[in-house]
């Protein structure tokens, strides 16, 4: 039997119809929606998310502002923006897109981003309330796998869930979230990492495995038992002559090789990529409307 595709596509159409007339009631109150988005540099993919970002954006009425720096930026010019951004009451989120050059220090710029205005659930702040079960904004990839799981009736509560990856966007707020003792959560959590001895023994034993390390065609079947449910975060590049573009798009897991025995998978692109972009848009419009409580 053939796995039941999990469509980000069509569910993350469904949330900006959604976010897109909630959007119109608030503008209607004479709050116009406002996300700054900042880039430093020119990482190839980081143009694209932040290119599709802006253009959810556009399309449901939020309007959205692109401010960049060159690669070159030092870390003092990237916190002054950051902090004209933070007293400027138009602009309502912030969204710093990551990786920064290396000569930054990520977490000090993340940290200058006011909470109220952080629609990554990425500052301390905000992640810090995720872990005491009190959550303000939560971080769009892991809000979108787990929106996606809602709609398509996966029931979660009680399931063993299998992480792969640890990174602070994805890995570790998921775990923090669904580990929630809260309705709908309430899941055992594990997560794997590079240096976890044998990860096909904790795989091997998980109702729902998400693939977060960056790692094309990792996930086999010989890793997975029968019936689970694999979530794709990854999004990785790979040579193909045949492609139009000489390369094509693949996830961490080997989707040709797992759909016979999974039960349901998010295929790559089209399954948790358009997620996190509907939570993005969500979480503006949450920021947004939080701003009349916040004058
Ligand atoms: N880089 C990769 N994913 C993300 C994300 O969700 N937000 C930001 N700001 N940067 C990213």
């Amino acid at each position: 039997m053939s796995a039941v595709l999990l469509d980000g596509r069509s569910i993350a159409r469904q949330i900006r119809e959604e976010v897109k007339s909630e959007v119109e009631d608030l503008r209607q109150t004479g709050i116009k929606p406002c996300l700054a988005v900042l880039l430093v540099g020119e990482n190839p993919a980081s143009e694209i998310y932040v290119a599709s970002k802006q253009k959810a954006c556009e399309k449901v009425g939020i309007e959205s502002q692109m401010l960049r720096l060159p690669a070159s930026a030092s870390e003092r010019e990237i916190l002054r923006l950051v902090s004209e951004l933070n007293s400027d009451e138009k602009v309502h989120g912030i969204l710093v897109q990551l990786p920064l050059p290396d000569h930054i220090d990520e977490l000090r710029v993340i940290d200058s981003i006011d909470p109220r205005k952080d629609v990554d659930g990425f500052t301390p702040e905000n992640l810090g309330r995720l872990l005491l079960g009190k959550p303000y904004t939560v971080p769009c990839t892991p809000a979108g796998i787990v929106e996606l799981l809602r709609h398509y009736g996966l029931q979660v509560e009680g399931s063993n869930v299998v992480i792969i990856g640890r990174s602070n966007i994805v890995g570790k707020p998921l775990a923090a979230l669904l580990v929630q003792k809260a309705e709908g959560y309430n899941c055992t959590v594990t997560i794997c990492h590079s240096k976890t001895r044998d990860v096909t023994w904790f795989t091997k034993s998980a109702d729902i495995i998400v693939t977060a390390m960056g790692r094309a065609g990792f996930l086999k079947a010989d890793m997975v038992r029968s019936g689970s449910i694999i979530i794709d975060v990854g999004i990785n590049r790979i040579t193909d002559v045949t492609a139009p573009k000489g390369y094509r798009i693949v996830g961490d897991a080997d989707f040709d090789d797992l759909r016979d025995i999974a039960s349901h998978i998010t295929p790559v692109p089209g399954g948790v990529g358009p997620m996190t972009v509907a939570m993005l848009l969500r979480n503006t419009l949450k920021v947004a409307r939080s701003s009349q409580w916040n004058r």
